[in-house]
């Protein structure tokens, strides 16, 4: 049997991946929740509570080796918001294994906005987030992966923006030439065990997406899905005011229903950045991880 890893946001889309990825390796999982959970197993001990609750964190990294921190505030319609979480959370996980006696290392899954704080209250909590770690971290060993965009069974934002281009519809945001870049979750999942499995695989903030170098243009996602569904796609530019009028129109109507919203004024910049290509470089430097699943075979295969 394996060791055992306490995973946080394993109730979101990838955290879900993650644990499922970790059990089929063998591994135990102690796992962080907020909601009622019933089905624990061997393998699996469910462990209630938040990133706020100090006296659950200690539970959680109990007996555990390695934590692998997924747990994020991806939507906000403040700062405060992404700060608490993203910030303030996981510098009290990290305070839990550096007091835990058994942990000896932390994967933060971070993102790769975190290379672009500027740009958006989100990617501002990622890069706080990350250097607060690195620098409190010891005697802990850190890893930090920046994840590109993320998608696959069980995402909720990219899904449709792909379903709309292969039924010949593509919403361009900002400059039809800006760089994106894109990662399926099977591959983040597969890098993540890889960490795991190698101790020492440690090297400063790791970038990763599908591999294609220099990412996608809109203009390039506008052909390939041309090229797989055998008909044109109308690329559709978005004007900024527009959306603007909907992120304004987002904030007010979560507010009004209590929910966080995911487009807001700030996500905007982020979303109509001019280069969000990535590079494997660094990954293909620690770990023994090549991804398999590039964007064009999601779309034929359906693996979205
Ligand atoms: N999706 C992407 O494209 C992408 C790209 C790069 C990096 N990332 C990073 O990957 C991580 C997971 O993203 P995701 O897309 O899977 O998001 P998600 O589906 O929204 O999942 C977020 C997870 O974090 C948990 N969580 C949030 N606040 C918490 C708190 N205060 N205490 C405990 N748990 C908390 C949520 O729990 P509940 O279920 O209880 O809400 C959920 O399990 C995030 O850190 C995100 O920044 C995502």
């Amino acid at each position: 049997m394996r060791s055992t890893i306490a995973v946080t946001g394993v109730t979101g889309f990838i955290g879900k991946h993650i644990v499922e990825k970790l059990l089929r390796q063998g591994f135990r999982v102690r796992a962080l929740t907020r909601k009622p959970r019933t089905s624990a197993t061997d393998h699996l001990v469910w462990v209630a509570g938040a990133l706020e609750d100090r006296r659950a964190l200690d539970e959680l990294v109990r007996g555990a080796e390695c934590i692998i921190h997924c747990a994020g505030q991806v939507r906000g319609a403040d700062e405060d918001t992404f700060i608490s979480c993203n910030v303030s959370g996981s510098v009290r996980l990290m305070q839990a294994a550096q007091e835990s006696g058994s942990c000896r290392r932390f994967l933060f899954i971070s993102s790769l906005a975190a290379r672009s704080p500027q740009l958006s209250w989100y990617a501002n909590s990622k890069h706080v987030a990350e250097q607060k770690l690195a620098a409190m971290s010891s005697p802990v060993s850190l890893g930090i992966f920046r994840p590109t965009a993320v998608y696959g069974p069980g995402d909720k934002e990219l899904r449709p923006v792909f379903t709309w281009l292969l039924r010949g519809f593509l919403p361009c945001l900002g400059d039809p030439a800006s760089r994106l870049s894109f990662l399926h979750v099977s591959d983040l999942s597969e890098a993540v065990c890889q960490w795991v499995m190698q101790p020492g695989a440690e090297a400063g903030p790791v970038e990763l997406c599908d591999g294609i170098k220099g990412g996608y243009s809109w203009q390039r996602l506008q052909e390939l899905g041309s090229a797989i569904r055998g008909k044109p796609v109308n690329l559709i530019s978005i004007p900024l005011p527009l959306l603007k009028l909907a992120a304004g129109f987002s904030t007010l109507t979560h507010r009004f229903v209590g929910k966080d919203p995911m487009l807001t004024h700030s996500k905007i910049r982020e979303l109509t950045h001019r280069d969000w290509s990535a590079s494997n470089a660094r990954a293909y430097e620690c770990l023994d991880w090549k991804p398999e699943v590039s964007l064009e075979r999601a779309l034929r295969e359906g693996l979205f």
